[in-house]
Protein backbone atom coordinates (compact mmCIF):
# COMPACT_ATOMS: atom_id res chain seq x y z
CA UNK A 1 0.00 0.00 0.00
CA UNK A 2 1.04 3.56 -0.92
CA UNK A 3 2.43 5.36 2.33
CA UNK A 4 2.59 9.47 2.77
CA UNK A 5 4.76 10.54 4.97
CA UNK A 6 3.71 14.25 5.94
CA UNK A 7 5.22 17.30 7.59
CA UNK A 8 8.42 15.38 8.51
CA UNK A 9 11.69 17.28 8.27
CA UNK A 10 14.10 15.21 6.16
CA UNK A 11 17.79 15.38 6.59
CA UNK A 12 20.75 13.96 4.04
CA UNK A 13 24.33 14.08 4.76
CA UNK A 14 23.73 17.29 2.35
CA UNK A 15 20.18 18.74 3.02
CA UNK A 16 18.10 19.79 5.33
CA UNK A 17 14.49 20.78 4.24
CA UNK A 18 10.85 20.25 4.91
CA UNK A 19 8.63 17.92 2.43
CA UNK A 20 6.35 14.36 2.03
CA UNK A 21 7.71 11.26 0.85
CA UNK A 22 5.35 9.10 -0.94
CA UNK A 23 6.31 5.03 -0.72
CA UNK A 24 5.70 3.00 -3.00
CA UNK A 25 6.58 -0.77 -3.39
CA UNK A 26 9.10 -0.39 -0.83
CA UNK A 27 10.65 2.65 -2.32
CA UNK A 28 10.93 6.37 -2.68
CA UNK A 29 8.41 7.55 -5.67
CA UNK A 30 8.09 11.00 -4.35
CA UNK A 31 9.54 14.28 -2.15
CA UNK A 32 7.67 17.21 -2.53
CA UNK A 33 4.79 19.70 -0.86
CA UNK A 34 1.41 18.73 -0.69
CA UNK A 35 2.20 15.41 -1.99
CA UNK A 36 -1.27 14.22 -2.70
CA UNK A 37 -2.65 11.45 0.14
CA UNK A 38 -5.24 9.72 -1.97
CA UNK A 39 -5.41 5.76 -1.40
CA UNK A 40 -2.61 6.14 0.50
CA UNK A 41 -1.72 5.57 4.77
CA UNK A 42 -0.84 8.63 5.97
CA UNK A 43 2.42 8.96 8.73
CA UNK A 44 2.00 12.73 10.59
CA UNK A 45 6.05 13.04 11.29
CA UNK A 46 5.08 16.64 13.14
CA UNK A 47 8.26 17.49 14.85
CA UNK A 48 10.34 14.99 13.74
CA UNK A 49 13.60 14.33 11.73
CA UNK A 50 13.02 11.88 9.16
CA UNK A 51 16.77 10.25 7.93
CA UNK A 52 17.57 7.72 5.85
CA UNK A 53 17.97 4.36 7.76
CA UNK A 54 21.07 3.99 9.76
CA UNK A 55 23.92 1.81 8.11
CA UNK A 56 25.86 -0.40 10.94
CA UNK A 57 28.91 -1.02 9.23
CA UNK A 58 30.54 -3.31 11.57
CA UNK A 59 28.05 -5.86 13.84
CA UNK A 60 29.33 -10.04 14.92
CA UNK A 61 25.96 -11.85 15.15
CA UNK A 62 25.77 -15.27 15.99
CA UNK A 63 29.66 -15.54 16.51
CA UNK A 64 32.02 -17.70 17.94
CA UNK A 65 34.38 -15.92 19.61
CA UNK A 66 36.71 -15.94 22.61
CA UNK A 67 35.28 -19.41 23.78
CA UNK A 68 31.83 -18.22 23.39
CA UNK A 69 28.83 -17.10 20.86
CA UNK A 70 27.91 -13.89 20.99
CA UNK A 71 24.80 -13.55 23.06
CA UNK A 72 23.11 -11.42 20.09
CA UNK A 73 22.09 -13.32 16.79
CA UNK A 74 20.33 -12.47 13.28
CA UNK A 75 17.27 -12.18 15.05
CA UNK A 76 17.47 -10.13 18.25
CA UNK A 77 20.58 -7.98 16.81
CA UNK A 78 18.72 -7.34 14.48
CA UNK A 79 15.62 -6.07 16.34
CA UNK A 80 17.54 -4.07 18.74
CA UNK A 81 19.17 -2.42 15.45
CA UNK A 82 15.93 -1.70 14.28
CA UNK A 83 14.85 -0.03 17.70
CA UNK A 84 18.34 1.97 17.08
CA UNK A 85 17.30 3.20 13.69
CA UNK A 86 19.34 1.30 11.98
CA UNK A 87 18.31 -0.43 8.92
CA UNK A 88 21.08 -1.81 7.48
CA UNK A 89 23.86 -4.07 8.84
CA UNK A 90 26.66 -5.50 7.36
CA UNK A 91 28.43 -8.06 9.03
CA UNK A 92 31.47 -10.28 9.09
CA UNK A 93 31.28 -13.26 7.85
CA UNK A 94 34.86 -15.44 9.56
CA UNK A 95 36.68 -18.04 7.66
CA UNK A 96 38.76 -20.88 8.44
CA UNK A 97 42.22 -21.97 7.58
CA UNK A 98 41.93 -24.74 4.92
CA UNK A 99 38.58 -24.27 4.45
CA UNK A 100 36.74 -22.95 0.90
CA UNK A 101 35.35 -19.47 1.54
CA UNK A 102 32.14 -20.51 -0.25
CA UNK A 103 31.33 -23.42 2.59
CA UNK A 104 31.68 -19.99 5.40
CA UNK A 105 29.21 -17.82 3.52
CA UNK A 106 27.07 -20.63 3.28
CA UNK A 107 27.48 -20.99 7.17
CA UNK A 108 26.47 -16.95 7.44
CA UNK A 109 23.62 -17.40 5.00
CA UNK A 110 22.26 -19.62 7.73
CA UNK A 111 22.48 -18.00 10.58
CA UNK A 112 20.74 -15.40 8.58
CA UNK A 113 18.45 -15.67 6.78
CA UNK A 114 14.65 -16.36 8.12
CA UNK A 115 15.88 -14.36 10.88
CA UNK A 116 16.78 -10.66 10.05
CA UNK A 117 13.97 -7.89 10.27
CA UNK A 118 16.49 -5.47 8.29
CA UNK A 119 18.80 -5.66 5.41
CA UNK A 120 22.23 -7.21 5.88
CA UNK A 121 25.19 -7.64 4.06
CA UNK A 122 28.57 -9.33 4.67
CA UNK A 123 32.30 -8.76 4.89
CA UNK A 124 34.82 -11.79 4.62
CA UNK A 125 37.33 -12.43 6.28
CA UNK A 126 40.75 -13.34 4.70
CA UNK A 127 43.13 -15.27 6.96
CA UNK A 128 45.25 -16.66 4.40
CA UNK A 129 46.24 -15.65 1.34
CA UNK A 130 47.15 -19.34 -0.17
CA UNK A 131 46.34 -19.63 -3.77
CA UNK A 132 43.37 -21.82 -3.13
CA UNK A 133 41.44 -18.74 -1.22
CA UNK A 134 42.81 -15.83 -3.79
CA UNK A 135 41.60 -17.94 -6.22
CA UNK A 136 37.50 -18.32 -4.90
CA UNK A 137 37.38 -14.15 -4.35
CA UNK A 138 36.60 -13.54 -7.98
CA UNK A 139 33.42 -15.65 -7.24
CA UNK A 140 32.32 -14.12 -4.21
CA UNK A 141 33.04 -10.81 -5.33
CA UNK A 142 30.61 -11.68 -8.74
CA UNK A 143 28.25 -14.27 -7.57
CA UNK A 144 27.88 -13.20 -3.39
CA UNK A 145 28.20 -9.46 -4.03
CA UNK A 146 30.56 -9.55 -1.30
CA UNK A 147 33.27 -6.34 -1.67
CA UNK A 148 34.85 -5.83 1.15
CA UNK A 149 36.88 -8.36 2.69
CA UNK A 150 38.76 -7.88 6.49
CA UNK A 151 42.21 -8.72 7.81
CA UNK A 152 43.18 -8.77 11.08
CA UNK A 153 46.80 -7.76 11.97
CA UNK A 154 45.95 -9.16 16.11
CA UNK A 155 44.49 -12.05 18.04
CA UNK A 156 47.60 -13.85 17.58
CA UNK A 157 46.99 -17.83 16.91
CA UNK A 158 43.05 -16.92 16.69
CA UNK A 159 41.85 -14.60 13.92
CA UNK A 160 45.69 -12.84 13.11
CA UNK A 161 46.86 -13.16 9.41
CA UNK A 162 50.70 -12.30 8.39
CA UNK A 163 51.88 -9.28 6.46
CA UNK A 164 51.95 -11.18 3.26
CA UNK A 165 47.99 -11.96 3.68
CA UNK A 166 46.97 -8.74 3.95
CA UNK A 167 49.32 -7.30 1.43
CA UNK A 168 48.11 -10.09 -1.27
CA UNK A 169 44.52 -8.83 0.29
CA UNK A 170 45.16 -5.71 -0.94
CA UNK A 171 45.99 -6.71 -4.55
CA UNK A 172 43.30 -8.56 -4.60
CA UNK A 173 41.15 -5.91 -3.19
CA UNK A 174 42.31 -3.48 -6.12
CA UNK A 175 42.44 -5.80 -9.00
CA UNK A 176 38.20 -7.07 -8.02
CA UNK A 177 37.06 -3.46 -6.57
CA UNK A 178 36.93 -4.49 -3.27
CA UNK A 179 37.82 -2.60 -0.31
CA UNK A 180 39.96 -3.95 2.61
CA UNK A 181 39.20 -3.71 5.98
CA UNK A 182 41.57 -3.59 8.84
CA UNK A 183 41.67 -4.76 12.69
CA UNK A 184 44.80 -2.69 13.04
CA UNK A 185 46.38 -3.75 16.03
CA UNK A 186 50.23 -5.08 16.54
CA UNK A 187 49.00 -8.91 17.66
CA UNK A 188 52.62 -10.22 18.47
CA UNK A 189 53.64 -7.30 20.25
CA UNK A 190 50.34 -7.76 22.37
CA UNK A 191 50.77 -11.46 23.13
CA UNK A 192 53.94 -11.12 24.36
CA UNK A 193 52.77 -8.35 26.61
CA UNK A 194 49.84 -10.43 27.90
CA UNK A 195 52.01 -13.31 28.62
CA UNK A 196 54.17 -10.77 30.56
CA UNK A 197 51.28 -9.64 32.51
CA UNK A 198 50.10 -12.69 33.34
CA UNK A 199 53.06 -14.13 34.40
CA UNK A 200 53.41 -11.37 36.65
CA UNK A 201 49.96 -12.24 38.60
CA UNK A 202 48.06 -9.27 36.88
CA UNK A 203 44.75 -11.11 36.22
CA UNK A 204 42.59 -8.44 36.50
CA UNK A 205 40.36 -6.67 32.91
CA UNK A 206 43.10 -3.55 33.09
CA UNK A 207 45.47 -5.45 31.89
CA UNK A 208 43.10 -6.12 29.15
CA UNK A 209 44.15 -2.47 28.30
CA UNK A 210 47.87 -1.81 29.81
CA UNK A 211 48.78 -4.64 27.52
CA UNK A 212 47.08 -3.32 24.47
CA UNK A 213 48.94 -0.02 24.26
CA UNK A 214 47.98 2.82 22.07
CA UNK A 215 51.33 2.22 20.32
CA UNK A 216 50.50 -1.34 19.32
CA UNK A 217 47.12 0.49 17.08
CA UNK A 218 49.10 2.96 15.89
CA UNK A 219 52.01 1.16 14.40
CA UNK A 220 49.56 -1.54 13.19
CA UNK A 221 47.75 1.10 11.21
CA UNK A 222 50.86 3.04 10.11
CA UNK A 223 51.84 -0.22 8.35
CA UNK A 224 48.24 -1.25 6.90
CA UNK A 225 48.51 2.47 5.60
CA UNK A 226 52.07 2.02 4.35
CA UNK A 227 51.22 -1.39 2.43
CA UNK A 228 48.16 -0.12 0.70
CA UNK A 229 49.60 3.03 -0.48
CA UNK A 230 52.65 0.20 -1.92
CA UNK A 231 49.75 -1.72 -3.34
CA UNK A 232 48.40 0.81 -4.83
CA UNK A 233 45.02 -0.20 -2.81
CA UNK A 234 41.92 0.94 -0.66
CA UNK A 235 42.07 0.40 3.19
CA UNK A 236 39.06 0.95 6.08
CA UNK A 237 40.59 0.71 9.51
CA UNK A 238 37.72 -0.60 11.40
CA UNK A 239 36.98 1.02 15.34
CA UNK A 240 39.93 3.29 15.46
CA UNK A 241 40.20 4.12 19.50
CA UNK A 242 42.88 6.90 20.13
CA UNK A 243 45.02 9.00 18.82
CA UNK A 244 48.09 7.79 17.62
CA UNK A 245 46.15 5.81 15.11
CA UNK A 246 43.83 8.47 14.21
CA UNK A 247 47.20 10.64 13.46
CA UNK A 248 48.33 7.58 10.80
CA UNK A 249 45.04 8.30 8.78
CA UNK A 250 45.35 11.75 8.90
CA UNK A 251 49.02 11.59 7.22
CA UNK A 252 48.34 8.62 5.21
CA UNK A 253 45.35 10.38 3.77
CA UNK A 254 47.40 13.68 3.41
CA UNK A 255 49.99 11.87 1.35
CA UNK A 256 47.28 10.73 -0.89
CA UNK A 257 46.63 7.29 0.10
CA UNK A 258 43.12 5.65 -0.06
CA UNK A 259 42.70 5.20 3.19
CA UNK A 260 38.98 5.55 5.55
CA UNK A 261 38.39 5.47 9.23
CA UNK A 262 35.93 4.04 11.64
CA UNK A 263 35.62 5.24 15.04
CA UNK A 264 32.52 3.41 17.30
CA UNK A 265 30.80 5.46 19.90
CA UNK A 266 32.29 3.48 23.17
CA UNK A 267 35.54 5.33 22.10
CA UNK A 268 33.46 8.59 22.48
CA UNK A 269 32.01 8.25 24.98
CA UNK A 270 33.79 5.56 27.70
CA UNK A 271 37.01 5.44 28.72
CA UNK A 272 39.79 3.69 30.68
CA UNK A 273 38.57 4.12 33.80
CA UNK A 274 35.45 1.67 33.43
CA UNK A 275 38.04 -1.62 32.95
CA UNK A 276 38.85 -0.98 36.30
CA UNK A 277 35.27 -0.88 38.21
CA UNK A 278 35.29 -3.12 41.28
CA UNK A 279 33.74 -6.86 41.32
CA UNK A 280 35.48 -7.68 37.66
CA UNK A 281 32.55 -5.17 36.32
CA UNK A 282 35.71 -3.65 34.38
CA UNK A 283 35.16 -6.64 32.27
CA UNK A 284 31.88 -5.64 30.86
CA UNK A 285 34.26 -2.75 29.17
CA UNK A 286 37.14 -5.40 27.13
CA UNK A 287 37.55 -4.58 24.01
CA UNK A 288 39.72 -4.43 21.36
CA UNK A 289 41.32 -2.32 20.74
CA UNK A 290 40.74 -1.27 24.28
CA UNK A 291 38.97 1.84 25.82
CA UNK A 292 41.30 4.83 25.76
CA UNK A 293 42.60 7.06 28.27
CA UNK A 294 39.88 9.71 28.34
CA UNK A 295 42.03 12.76 26.20
CA UNK A 296 41.89 10.30 22.94
CA UNK A 297 37.70 11.42 22.97
CA UNK A 298 38.30 14.81 22.06
CA UNK A 299 40.98 13.60 19.37
CA UNK A 300 38.06 11.23 18.21
CA UNK A 301 35.43 13.85 17.66
CA UNK A 302 37.84 16.10 15.65
CA UNK A 303 38.48 13.70 13.55
CA UNK A 304 34.69 12.76 12.98
CA UNK A 305 34.26 16.59 12.51
CA UNK A 306 37.02 17.08 10.22
CA UNK A 307 36.77 13.77 8.10
CA UNK A 308 39.97 12.35 9.31
CA UNK A 309 37.20 8.93 10.40
CA UNK A 310 34.29 9.14 8.38
CA UNK A 311 31.77 6.34 9.86
CA UNK A 312 30.65 4.87 12.54
CA UNK A 313 30.47 1.01 13.56
CA UNK A 314 28.96 -0.36 16.74
CA UNK A 315 31.48 -3.16 16.57
CA UNK A 316 28.43 -5.28 18.14
CA UNK A 317 29.70 -8.32 19.58
CA UNK A 318 27.48 -8.67 22.61
CA UNK A 319 28.42 -11.14 25.13
CA UNK A 320 26.52 -11.69 28.88
CA UNK A 321 28.22 -10.57 31.83
CA UNK A 322 27.20 -13.48 33.90
CA UNK A 323 28.38 -16.76 32.24
CA UNK A 324 30.61 -15.34 29.42
CA UNK A 325 32.16 -12.27 30.31
CA UNK A 326 32.97 -14.17 33.74
CA UNK A 327 35.28 -16.41 31.68
CA UNK A 328 37.78 -14.76 32.84
CA UNK A 329 37.48 -14.31 36.09
CA UNK A 330 40.84 -15.71 36.67
CA UNK A 331 42.72 -14.21 33.81
CA UNK A 332 41.82 -11.30 31.82
CA UNK A 333 42.88 -13.07 28.21
CA UNK A 334 40.17 -14.82 28.63
CA UNK A 335 37.20 -12.45 28.61
CA UNK A 336 35.23 -12.45 25.47
CA UNK A 337 36.28 -9.30 23.46
CA UNK A 338 33.55 -7.28 23.15
CA UNK A 339 30.00 -5.20 23.42
CA UNK A 340 26.48 -4.47 23.14
CA UNK A 341 26.36 -1.14 20.98
CA UNK A 342 23.88 -2.05 18.08
CA UNK A 343 20.90 -0.38 19.27
CA UNK A 344 22.26 2.54 20.57
CA UNK A 345 25.16 3.65 17.81
CA UNK A 346 23.00 6.50 16.47
CA UNK A 347 21.70 7.76 19.83
CA UNK A 348 24.49 8.31 21.60
CA UNK A 349 26.31 10.03 18.05
CA UNK A 350 23.45 12.44 18.10
CA UNK A 351 22.94 12.89 21.50
CA UNK A 352 26.67 13.45 22.39
CA UNK A 353 27.48 14.78 18.64
CA UNK A 354 24.83 16.88 17.60
CA UNK A 355 23.27 18.33 20.79
CA UNK A 356 26.29 19.07 21.90
CA UNK A 357 27.70 20.95 18.78
CA UNK A 358 30.69 18.81 18.29
CA UNK A 359 28.84 17.51 14.59
CA UNK A 360 26.13 19.28 12.35
CA UNK A 361 22.77 16.87 11.67
CA UNK A 362 24.05 16.59 8.46
CA UNK A 363 27.56 14.98 9.52
CA UNK A 364 25.09 12.73 11.67
CA UNK A 365 23.94 11.07 8.83
CA UNK A 366 27.10 11.00 6.86
CA UNK A 367 28.47 9.33 9.62
CA UNK A 368 25.76 6.70 10.28
CA UNK A 369 24.55 6.48 6.93
CA UNK A 370 25.57 7.66 3.61
CA UNK A 371 29.37 7.32 4.00
CA UNK A 372 28.87 3.85 4.38
CA UNK A 373 26.60 3.16 1.95
CA UNK A 374 29.30 4.65 -0.30
CA UNK A 375 32.24 2.77 0.77
CA UNK A 376 30.47 -0.55 0.97
CA UNK A 377 28.71 -0.41 -2.63
CA UNK A 378 25.06 0.51 -1.15
CA UNK A 379 24.28 3.86 -2.88
CA UNK A 380 22.21 5.31 -3.36
CA UNK A 381 19.77 2.82 -3.06
CA UNK A 382 20.75 2.94 0.77
CA UNK A 383 22.42 5.68 2.76
CA UNK A 384 20.32 8.78 1.34
CA UNK A 385 15.98 9.76 0.65
CA UNK A 386 15.99 10.30 -2.85
CA UNK A 387 13.32 9.03 -5.33
CA UNK A 388 14.19 5.89 -6.05
CA UNK A 389 16.15 5.02 -3.25
CA UNK A 390 14.55 1.81 -0.92
CA UNK A 391 12.28 3.40 1.49
CA UNK A 392 14.59 2.95 4.75
CA UNK A 393 13.57 6.13 6.41
CA UNK A 394 13.91 6.88 10.26
CA UNK A 395 11.00 9.29 11.93
CA UNK A 396 13.31 10.45 15.08
CA UNK A 397 12.08 12.30 17.75
CA UNK A 398 14.84 14.77 18.14
CA UNK A 399 13.99 16.14 22.19
CA UNK A 400 12.68 13.09 23.78
CA UNK A 401 14.89 12.47 26.91
CA UNK A 402 16.11 9.02 28.02
CA UNK A 403 18.36 7.45 29.99
CA UNK A 404 19.71 3.91 28.17
CA UNK A 405 19.34 1.20 30.50
CA UNK A 406 19.99 -2.70 30.29
CA UNK A 407 16.07 -2.50 31.82
CA UNK A 408 14.69 -1.21 28.58
CA UNK A 409 16.94 -2.06 25.77
CA UNK A 410 16.24 -4.86 23.31
CA UNK A 411 19.87 -6.60 23.01
CA UNK A 412 19.37 -9.93 24.56
CA UNK A 413 22.53 -9.66 26.91
CA UNK A 414 22.57 -8.87 30.46
CA UNK A 415 23.53 -5.13 30.83
CA UNK A 416 24.37 -2.26 28.91
CA UNK A 417 27.40 -0.44 28.50
CA UNK A 418 25.89 2.95 28.70
CA UNK A 419 24.04 2.14 31.56
CA UNK A 420 23.10 5.12 33.42
CA UNK A 421 23.69 8.04 30.62
CA UNK A 422 20.90 10.31 29.61
CA UNK A 423 20.17 11.10 26.03
CA UNK A 424 18.44 13.13 23.63
CA UNK A 425 16.65 12.01 20.67
CA UNK A 426 15.32 8.94 19.95
CA UNK A 427 13.30 6.88 16.65
CA UNK A 428 9.62 6.79 16.75
CA UNK A 429 9.00 4.91 13.90
CA UNK A 430 11.68 2.68 11.18
CA UNK A 431 10.72 1.90 7.98
CA UNK A 432 12.81 -0.65 6.01
CA UNK A 433 11.88 -0.71 2.11
CA UNK A 434 8.67 0.68 3.22
CA UNK A 435 7.51 -0.94 5.86
CA UNK A 436 7.30 -0.41 9.11
CA UNK A 437 10.17 -2.54 11.49
CA UNK A 438 9.24 -0.33 14.34
CA UNK A 439 5.82 1.82 15.08
CA UNK A 440 5.48 4.49 17.42
CA UNK A 441 8.03 2.59 19.65
CA UNK A 442 6.80 -0.81 18.99
CA UNK A 443 8.09 -3.55 17.02
CA UNK A 444 6.15 -4.63 14.23
CA UNK A 445 8.56 -6.54 11.79
CA UNK A 446 9.09 -10.27 10.48
CA UNK A 447 12.08 -12.12 11.50
CA UNK A 448 13.16 -13.45 7.63
CA UNK A 449 11.80 -10.12 6.44
CA UNK A 450 15.54 -8.60 6.33
CA UNK A 451 17.13 -9.42 2.93
CA UNK A 452 20.71 -10.30 2.03
CA UNK A 453 22.05 -7.36 0.10
CA UNK A 454 24.52 -8.08 -2.84
CA UNK A 455 26.90 -5.07 -3.01
CA UNK A 456 28.13 -2.75 -5.40
CA UNK A 457 31.85 -2.70 -6.38
CA UNK A 458 34.10 -0.35 -4.84
CA UNK A 459 33.84 3.40 -5.51
CA UNK A 460 30.66 2.00 -8.11
CA UNK A 461 27.73 3.76 -7.58
CA UNK A 462 24.17 1.68 -7.58
CA UNK A 463 22.10 2.77 -10.38
CA UNK A 464 19.12 3.50 -9.54
CA UNK A 465 15.26 1.99 -11.57
CA UNK A 466 13.27 4.55 -12.73
CA UNK A 467 10.25 5.80 -10.95
CA UNK A 468 7.89 8.68 -11.30
CA UNK A 469 9.30 12.11 -11.03
CA UNK A 470 9.53 14.29 -8.31
CA UNK A 471 6.82 16.69 -7.20
CA UNK A 472 7.49 20.07 -6.28
O1 LIG B 1 36.52 -6.40 21.09
C1 LIG B 1 36.07 -6.47 19.95
N1 LIG B 1 36.27 -5.46 19.12
N2 LIG B 1 35.37 -7.55 19.59
C2 LIG B 1 34.87 -7.85 18.30
C3 LIG B 1 35.91 -8.40 17.38
C4 LIG B 1 36.70 -7.30 16.75
O2 LIG B 1 37.91 -7.23 16.98
O3 LIG B 1 36.15 -6.50 16.03
ZN1 LIG C 1 38.40 -5.87 15.60
ZN1 LIG D 1 34.55 -6.00 15.26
Amino acid sequence: MKKVIINGTIVTASDTYKADVCIENGVITQIGTSLSTEGAEVIDAKGNYLFPGAIDPHTHLDMPFGGTVTKDDYETGTIAAAFGGTTTIIDFCLTSKGKPLQSSIDTWHAKSKDKAVIDYGFHLQIVEGSDEVLSELPKVVENEGITSFKVFMAYKNVFQADDETLFKTLLAGKELGALVMVHAENGDVIDYLVKKALAEGNTEPIYHALTRPPEAEGEATGRAATLTALAESQLYVVHVSCAEAARKIAEARSNGVDIWGETCPQYLVLDQTYLEKPDFEGAKYVWSPPLREKWNQEVLWNALKSGTLQTIGSDQCSFDFDGQKTLGKDDFSAIPNGGPIIEDRVSILFSEGVKKGRISLNQFVDLTSTRAAKLFGLYPKKGTIAVGADADIVIFDPNVERVISAETHHMAVDYNAFEGIQVIGEPVSVLSRGEFVILDKQFVGKAGAGQYLKRGKYGEEIVLEEVSSVVS
